[in-house]
């Protein structure tokens, strides 16, 4: 099983973590992202609805070949999820490490939120970073965010700092064995 080299840029390349079928009946495989998903990429955050994007960034942001452009080329963990029946992306999951720690951001496209991908990336994302050494994961949410609260929570994570605007977050990484 390849680990990923924290030197090599898109390090989980060629790794499938999960594929399965949704209780809707979405065939959805979560995986490495890879270089040649550049343009999937574009799409996928300009399909996103203005609102989902400050909720992920905590800004607007209109052009996003600039931030694929460095997500493709980033040596942290980036990880997909793909309709294996349309080959679109529908969700992104980040995780840049330093140390022992890693901050890290998630996102599902709209129409696809609700139905446990978010899960499958950060299970996915929890055994890249478990390999990498990484001991604890943090982000920032909005204070009523309740899915990416509820997210956390399930991962055994919890608030930490409570900002005026945002949440400060904090995950431990576990042995995958232990979900
Ligand atoms: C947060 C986000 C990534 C979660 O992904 P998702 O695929 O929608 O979430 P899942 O279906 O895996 O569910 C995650 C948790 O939220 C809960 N949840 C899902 N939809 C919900 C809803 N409409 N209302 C309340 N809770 C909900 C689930 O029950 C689950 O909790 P559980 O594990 O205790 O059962 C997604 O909603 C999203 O992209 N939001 C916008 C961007 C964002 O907020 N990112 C986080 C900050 S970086």
């Amino acid at each position: 099983m390849s680990q990923g080299s924290p030197s090599k840029t898109a390090p989980l390349c060629g790794r499938v973590f999960y594929q399965y079928v949704t209780k809707d009946g979405k065939r959805i495989r979560i995986r490495g992202m890879c270089p040649e998903d550049k343009e999937q990429l574009i799409n996928f955050y300009e399909k996103l609805s203005l609102e989902t994007i400050y909720t992920r960034f905590f800004s607007i942001i209109k052009y996003f070949e600039p931030y694929v452009e460095r997500l493709v080329k980033s040596t942290g963990c980036v990880i997909v999820a793909e309709d294996l029946d349309t080959g679109e992306i529908v969700g992104v999951a980040e995780a840049i490490p330093e140390g022992d720690k890693a901050e890290a951001g998630i996102v599902v496209l709209e129409s696809y939120q609700g139905k446990g991908i978010g899960k499958m990336m950060a299970k996915a994302m929890n055994r890249a970073l478990y390999e990498r050494g990484i001991k604890v994961v943090v982000g920032y949410i909005m204070p009523g965010n309740v899915k990416a609260l509820k997210l956390v929570k399930s991962l055994g994570g919890r608030p930490v700092k409570y900002y005026e605007s945002m949440v400060l977050v904090e995950i431990p990484i576990r042995p995958p064995d232990e979900g």
